[in-house]
């Protein structure tokens, strides 16, 4: 079902000098979306964001004012985001293979208060990384990655991953640092077969934490959740949980109307503009998928909350066509504003974003991390 958006939310005084297509950042939703997750979790203390949604230096600033000091990332270059943006816990939730091993050491070298945290499910990068935090003379936390079920990276609870765990412990330059549960394949619309799903995902972790507790291990934290997730681990009561949603701080079309139960506003919306009427009833506008995520299916991809009959019919690398029986209302080189499905992905596409307050154009802000390195 489309959401209804509030369209006062949306309002830009003059839109005639803004580039299209282009990404607008509303920062009083912004605000507002974090203040909310935070509420959801209990306290600022139990979350630990992830910013791949926005790899943006100043909305991680907006978090950190808020008290949000545990940050959680995908890439070298986020982790380097975090750290110039302040933050001094940062959990990079990828196995270090390759180069990225002699990458998370530079970045703890340009850095050393930082606490860095990696995860690994398997013996040989973790010797590997091992090595190469001894010879660098730093330490890195390393989490065990579990396999909750969504079976793409992770180990399952086990035998084999107690003994992982211990290696971790038992290793120079490495230290236990806990588990990373994270659970993207519940996804469920309905909040009471999610929170079945999630409950059976901590039974899971939560089981494998004593076991290891009881083989004599340190298990300081246990990092779940995502957007659909995290307020259902919010409501558990263990102090180990750190709360890792990252879509929430953007959020999109596609997860507000996947679960209307999380009160979170789309706060990233592009600007696009009629380029061409190719036909009756059809608008073609410069939103192609360089400037819009194509990873949902092929005619959802985005939301106008304007024209909330639009059908996409054709999605080109430069162009994207929409059926509408209100494309006579329009003139070629009027503007739209459309919500993505899919916001993390989409902000990847952007170098900048202009950020807009009451109404008004007030920054532009640089999408930091959307490059796979900064300078390390
Ligand atoms: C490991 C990990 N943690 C947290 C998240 C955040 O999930 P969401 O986008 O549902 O907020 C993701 C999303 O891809 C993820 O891969």
């Amino acid at each position: 079902m489309t959401a209804k958006y509030i369209m006062s939310d949306y309002a830009i005084a003059d839109t005639s000098n803004l580039l299209s297509p282009s990404l607008i950042i509303f920062r009083e939703l912004v605000e507002q979306n974090i203040d909310q997750m935070i509420r959801v979790a209990g306290d600022a203390s139990r979350l630990r964001p992830h910013c791949k949604t926005h790899k943006m230096e100043a909305v991680t600033k907006i978090a950190l004012a808020r008290g949000i000091t545990k940050h959680k990332c995908a890439t070298i270059a986020e982790a380097e985001m975090l750290a110039t943006a302040g933050v001094r816990n940062i959990f990079l939730a990828y196995n270090l293979v390759g180069p990225n091993i002699a990458r998370a050491v530079a970045l703890l070298k340009k850095h050393p208060d930082l606490m860095l945290a990696v995860t690994s499910d398997a013996t040989q990068p973790l010797q590997a990384l091992s090595a190469a935090a001894l010879a660098g003379n730093v330490t890195v936390e390393v989490l065990l990655d579990v396999d909750s079920g969504m079976g793409r990276t992770g180990i399952k609870p086990g035998d084999a991953a107690v003994k992982l765990y211990q290696t971790i412990g038992s290793l120079p330059g490495v230290m236990q640092g806990g588990l990373h549960l994270y659970d993207g394949q519940n996804h469920q619309s309905s909040l009471g077969e999610r929170t079945e799903a999630v409950n059976a995902v901590w039974q899971l972790g939560a089981s494998f934490r004593d076991e290891l507790v009881a083989a004599g291990c340190e298990v300081p934290r246990i990092v779940a959740g995502g957007t659909p997730s995290f307020p259902i681990f919010a409501d558990i009561d263990d102090s180990a949980i750190e709360l890792s949603p990252g879509t929430v701080v953007l959020h999109d079309a596609g997860y507000g109307e996947s679960y209307p139960d999380l009160k979170f506003k789309p706060a990233a919306v592009l600007l696009t503009r009629i380029v061409s009427k190719p036909g009756e009833n059809r608008l073609c506008l410069d939103l192609g998928n360089k400037a819009v995520a194509s990873d949902p299916a092929a005619g959802n991809r985005v939301r106008f909350p304007d024209l909330p009959d639009a059908r996409e019919l054709m999605h080109n690398e430069e162009h994207l066509v929409i059926e509408t029986d209100r494309a006579c209302d329009f003139e070629v080189g009027d503007a739209l504003l459309a919500i993505p499905i899919h916001v993390c992905p989409t902000s990847a596409l952007h170098a900048d974003v202009y950020v807009v307050r009451q109404g008004e154009v007030e920054d532009i802000w640089d999408v930091t991390a959307r490059n796979r390195k900064l300078t390390i």
